[in-house]
Formats: C-alpha cells, structure tokens, sequence
C-alpha cells in the first residue's frame, strides 16, 4: 500500500479539487479525513463545472473508491442531496462509495448554534460558513455528539439525542420530527457504511490519495485561532482522522495558490484591499465555492509557506492559479514581517502579532502574455518561471505541479509523470 496526501497549505480554496482531480488517475482511492460541507472542491471536466461538499472529488473517476473517514463530520440530508445531484449527472456512488459509521453527524441545532455563535454581540464573528461545523465537532470532544451508526439504533439514539439537548440546556421531548428524519436518512445511508481503517487496509495493492479540506491556517490548533475551522486541516488530521500509519503516506503534496486569498475573518498580512487586490479577484473568479461571498485577495506570503510547509512535512507543491498573474507589470512576494518594528522571518502564533504584522516584499517583474493554454513548463515566460524559481527557493521545496486554468488539462507537470 502506498498512500499520498493533498493538503491546502493557506487558508483554503486553493484549488486542491483541480489537484486531487489531476492525481486521482493514479491512485485507487480518494478519501476526505476531516471537516464537512464548509468545503467547496470546484473541478471542471470538458465544460462541466461540479463542485462537491462532502464527497471525495475523485467520484468523478468512474473506477474509484471514495470514502468519508471517522474526522470527517457529516450533514447526513445534506449528503443525501449531494448524492442524489451527482447521480442526476450520471455519476454512480453504489459499492464503490463509503462512509465510516464513526462519522458525527451535523444536525439542525449544530447549524442554529452556529449562526448564534456568530451573532453575539460585542465578539468579533469567524465568518463561518454557518454549516454547523464548529459546534459539531465542540459535541464530539464533548462527547455529547451524534454518530452515524447510532442512527442505526432507535433506543440509543433517543438516549443520546435527550443527552445532546440536555447538555445545551434544550427541551429534548417534541423532536419526534428530527428522529423520525434520522432513522429515514440512515436508512438510505446504510448501504454505504464500512469501516475505513478496514477498507483501507484491505488491499496491500491499494494507493490511496487523501483529499484535504480548508488549510493549514485554518487549523484548529496551527491556524490563525480563533479564525479557524474546528478540524485538523493538516497532516495530522490525516492519520487521527482516517486510521493509517504516519508511516504509510509517502508524499504529501501542498497546495498554493500563486497569491493568497481568505474568506471569512481574521489577519492576512498581504492582503490587499486596492484595485490590485479587486483584479486578482475579478481574474481568479474569487466568490466562495460554498456560500458565494467574495474573498480577500493579497500576494504570495511566504512566511506563512514556509510555517505550512514545515509543520506538514510538504515533499512537493503545486501552485495554482498562475494564470490569474498576467498581465500585472510586478508581482510581490512577501518573505518578512516587521511586529512592533522587529523583522521576523517567524509566522507569529498569536492573533494580535499576525494582525500587526507588516509585510515586507521582494519584487519581481511580471509578464504580460496569458498562459492558460501552456502545457510545457519551458513554454511559460521567462517573468513566470523567474517567479517559480523565487518560491521554489525561498520555500527549498520543489513545485512540480503548475496550474495555469481550472480544467484537468491545464496542468504543466514537472515531475516523472503525465
Ligand atoms: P478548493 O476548495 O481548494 O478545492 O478550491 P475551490 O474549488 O474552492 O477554488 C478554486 C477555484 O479555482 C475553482 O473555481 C477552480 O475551478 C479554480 N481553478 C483551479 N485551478 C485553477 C487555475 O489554475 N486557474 C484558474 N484560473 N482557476 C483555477
Ligand atoms: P475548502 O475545503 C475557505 C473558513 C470560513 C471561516 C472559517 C471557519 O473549500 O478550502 P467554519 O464554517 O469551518 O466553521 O468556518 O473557515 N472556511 C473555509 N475557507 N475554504 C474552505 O474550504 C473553508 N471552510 C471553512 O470562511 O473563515
Ligand atoms: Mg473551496
């Protein structure tokens, strides 16, 4: 068995979908091991645009298995949809789709409590997706939380829901409609329940390929806490998350974005709130994937990079996006910050020192031609690949992928395959 990972190393929707879509042709199986539907993984395929929430993008490969791990935290009626949509599309989900019966389910409340969360006055809002996902997993750790397989039991799962609600001080009794729509919505989900650490490591012959969700910033305890996702979006969620070795995933790939973007709140140090900012989101398309909210455009941050890429062990990246980059006549990169006048090349690991943080930029020029129909690296522009160089060596990590538009084609491949 071998197994390779896709993990976002910023602050999500850096394009990991168009990555795992691209890698997923060599592997057997794709599988998400964290979060929920707050993601929104976008590929295009000859014209077609789809854009998946819970199920690994790899469905879109007819020969592979994809699998929901026990990190991931599940909205079970919004999977239902989600199934249902994609087989409207002609994709089929039976035998080859599963989920592992330890998953927490999401619930109404878990969405109620979310959007209270956020509106509490005097507190400054996360921005979160409002999927429920923070309260879901704050039931899990505390143990008050709703596994898929509990749904498969009535009696157990009345005790534990009049746990759940008694818990957040609710009335329990009068849910008749909630319980009768989990038993209805296990139900159809039960054909797809298997073990994942077994279907994992059923087959010494499998590669499996993992499919991040969010990023590295975003992680509960590595990110910009509190605006954070409440997973572990690095590579230590991988094995938590989905029953495997450390020792069985043999590369793990991080994904960037050219620039840097950011939904929701909190500090981005390059962010840039002018009309070069407003041409990067108006030439990447940067509208949220899952809630359509127009996201914070700044310049590669390389002190952030270096951080992800450190505290995921990253063997190889992929930049994508590099398309949206013609046409600007110099691209910035930032490889310090200056906190309270000192510079540092140190990504700071509380809020208020990243929220002071100047960025310090090395400039490099920029080209003018568009590159979305180059597929030989030697083919970009010289600028391009002058700026490929730069990240390569101030991150000491080879980009051996490049993405120059959204469909699997637009892809230049550096390393061994094509
Ligand atoms: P994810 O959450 O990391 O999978 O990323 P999203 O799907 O939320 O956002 C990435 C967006 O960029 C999607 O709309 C993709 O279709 C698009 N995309 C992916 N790669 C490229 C690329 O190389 N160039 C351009 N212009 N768009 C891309
Ligand atoms: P993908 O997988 C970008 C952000 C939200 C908010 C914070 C917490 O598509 O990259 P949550 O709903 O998770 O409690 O929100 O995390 N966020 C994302 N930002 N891409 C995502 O997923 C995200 N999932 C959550 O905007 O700032
Ligand atoms: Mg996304």
């Amino acid at each position: 068995m071998s197994a390779t990972a896709v993990l976002g190393c910023a602050w999500g929707d850096e394009a990991k979908a168009k990555i795992v879509d691209v890698l997923a042709r060599e592997h057997d199986m794709v599988i998400r091991f964290q979060g929920g539907n707050n993601a929104g993984h976008t590929i295009w395929l000859k014209g077609q645009k789809y854009v998946f929430h819970l199920v690994p993008a790899g469905i879109l490969y007819p020969d592979k298995i994809c699998a929901l791990a026990s990190g991931v935290v599940v909205d079970p009626f919004f999977l239902i949809e989600e199934i249902a949509n994609l087989e409207s599309m002609g994709i089929r989900f039976s035998n080859r789709f599963f989920i592992d019966p330890r998953v927490n389910l999401v619930l109404p409340l878990h969405r109620e409590l979310d959007a209270k969360s956020e509106a509490v006055t005097g507190r400054e809002a996360v921005g979160t997706t409002r999927k429920g996902i923070g309260p879901c997993y704050s039931d899990l750790v505390a143990r008050v939380g709703i596994r898929l397989e509990d749904a498969f039991h009535e009696n157990y799962l009345l005790r534990r829901l009049n746990d759940l609600y008694s818990h957040h001080n609710l009335e329990f009794t009068g849910q008749n409609e909630l319980v009768r729509d989990l038993l209805a919505v296990a139900k159809k989900l039960k054909p797809f329940v298997k073990q994942v650490p077994y279907l994992i490591h059923s087959s010494s012959q499998k590669k499996i390929l993992f499919e991040g969700a969010q990023g590295s910033l975003l992680d509960i305890y590595y990110g910009t806490y509190p605006f954070v996702t409440s997973s572990h979006t690095s590579a230590g969620g991988i094995f938590t998350g989905s029953g495997i070795s450390p020792f069985l995933v043999d590369h793990i790939w991080g994904v960037f974005k050219s620039y840097y973007t950011r939904v929701g709140n909190g500090p981005f140090p390059t962010e840039l709130r002018d009309r070069v900012g407003d041409r990067i989101r108006e030439r990447g398309r940067e509208y949220g994937s899952t809630t359509g909210r127009p996201r914070r455009c700044g310049w590669f941050d390389a002190v952030a990079a270096r951080y992800t890429c450190m505290i995921n062990g990253i063997n190889e990246i992929a930049l994508t996006l590099l398309d949206v980059l013609s046409g600007f006549p110099r691209i910035m990169i930032c490889t310090k910050y200056k906190i309270n006048g000192k510079l540092t090349e140190e990504f700071p690991s509380h809020v208020n020192d990243l929220q002071a943080a100047e960025a310090i930029y090395e400039e490099l020029a920029g080209w003018q031609e568009e590159i979305s129909g180059i597929t030989d690296y030697q083919d970009l522009p010289g600028a391009a690949r002058n700026y490929i160089n730069f990240l390569e060596e101030t991150l000491q990590i080879k980009i051996g992928i490049i993405s120059v538009g959204p469909d699997r084609v637009q892809t230049i491949f550096r390393t061994g395959f094509k």
